[in-house]
């Protein structure tokens, strides 16, 4: 079965409704969505305006861009979670979106190496035209500049949404959920740390455990330029189950049980 529509034919579906009827008619497979599918299940659900609140984006490599941060956000209102977890923390900006826009009683959780990680390689030593073109490079840089910067984004947080966050520090391929409670708790998981083959199936794994029976897994870094791991593991993942991507994002969505169900029904 091909995943991937003929260029000539390629249209991302631009309604609610459209999603709803492919999803229920079809097991698996890659779907392709325009954004505004999302930001209109966000009108439906509420006629007056959403606000979002956002950092200005950084100028550093590795974060969301300003659509997938609207994105991420869409997807915290509309699937009102009381537990989050990210993996890659790096420098805090996709964790303090989550923070700042999910409910006074949504906990988030988000891993990374932490300041015990020390790159050997000093972070002005990476060319830029690496950084952008091999995938390996850019997570060492990744990876470096987080253990020398550390979340800081995180540190503005304000008093009251400060207690809601748990940064762990720890390789996530050694993460064990169950041990902080995790299992089956946990309404979405955005898996967005190391990006290779291992790290990634091992933190999907994980995400598996977390959601339990229902919520939502979303990968950043599918169909990136430079992270063919992801896309491909993500693609794989396509062949049993359908997988929402989002158009001009890199975002790629597992809708699993009553979470995805009512994701679906919204606005249609
Ligand atoms: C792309 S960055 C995360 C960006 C962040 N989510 C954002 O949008 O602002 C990826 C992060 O994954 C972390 N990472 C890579 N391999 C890891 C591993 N094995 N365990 C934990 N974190 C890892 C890196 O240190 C890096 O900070």
């Amino acid at each position: 079965m091909d995943l991937e529509p003929s260029a000539s034919n390629f249209s991302p579906m631009s309604n609610p409704a459209e999603l709803f009827e492919h999803c229920a008619t079809h097991t698996a497979g890659l779907v392709h969505i325009k954004p505004k599918v999302v930001f209109m299940k966000i009108e439906a659900g509420d006629p007056t305006p959403v606000s979002m609140k956002i950092n200005v984006p950084s100028s550093n490599i590795g974060s969301v861009t300003l659509l997938e941060a609207a994105t991420l956000v869409s997807l915290v209102k509309l699937v009102k979670p009381r537990k989050i977890f990210e993996f890659g923390t790096f420098l805090g900006y996709s964790t303090s979106l989550l923070v700042e826009n999910s409910a006074d009683d949504c906990a988030v959780y988000s891993l990374d190496l932490g300041d015990s990680h020390v790159s050997g390689k000093p972070l002005d030593s990476f060319a830029e035209a690496d950084l952008r073109s091999d995938g390996d490079i850019n997570d060492e840089y990744l990876r470096g500049a987080q253990g020398a910067l550390g979340p800081h984004y995180t540190r503005s947080l304000s008093a009251a949404d400060k207690p809601r966050l748990c940064l762990l520090q720890q390789d996530s391929r050694t993460f064990d959920p169950a041990a902080h409670g995790l299992d089956g708790s946990v309404d979405i998981v955005f898996v967005d740390g190391g990006h290779d083959t291992e790290t990634v199936t091992i933190d999907t794994a994980n995400a598996r455990k977390m959601i339990g029976d229902s919520g939502l897994i979303v990968w950043h870094d599918f169909n990136s330029n430079i992270h063919d791991d992801v896309t491909t593991f993500v693609k794989g993942l396509a062949k049993h189950e359908v997988v929402v991507c989002i158009q001009h994002t890199m975002l790629a969505i597992l809708l699993v049980g009553k979470a995805g169900r009512d994701f679906l029904k919204i606005g249609v």
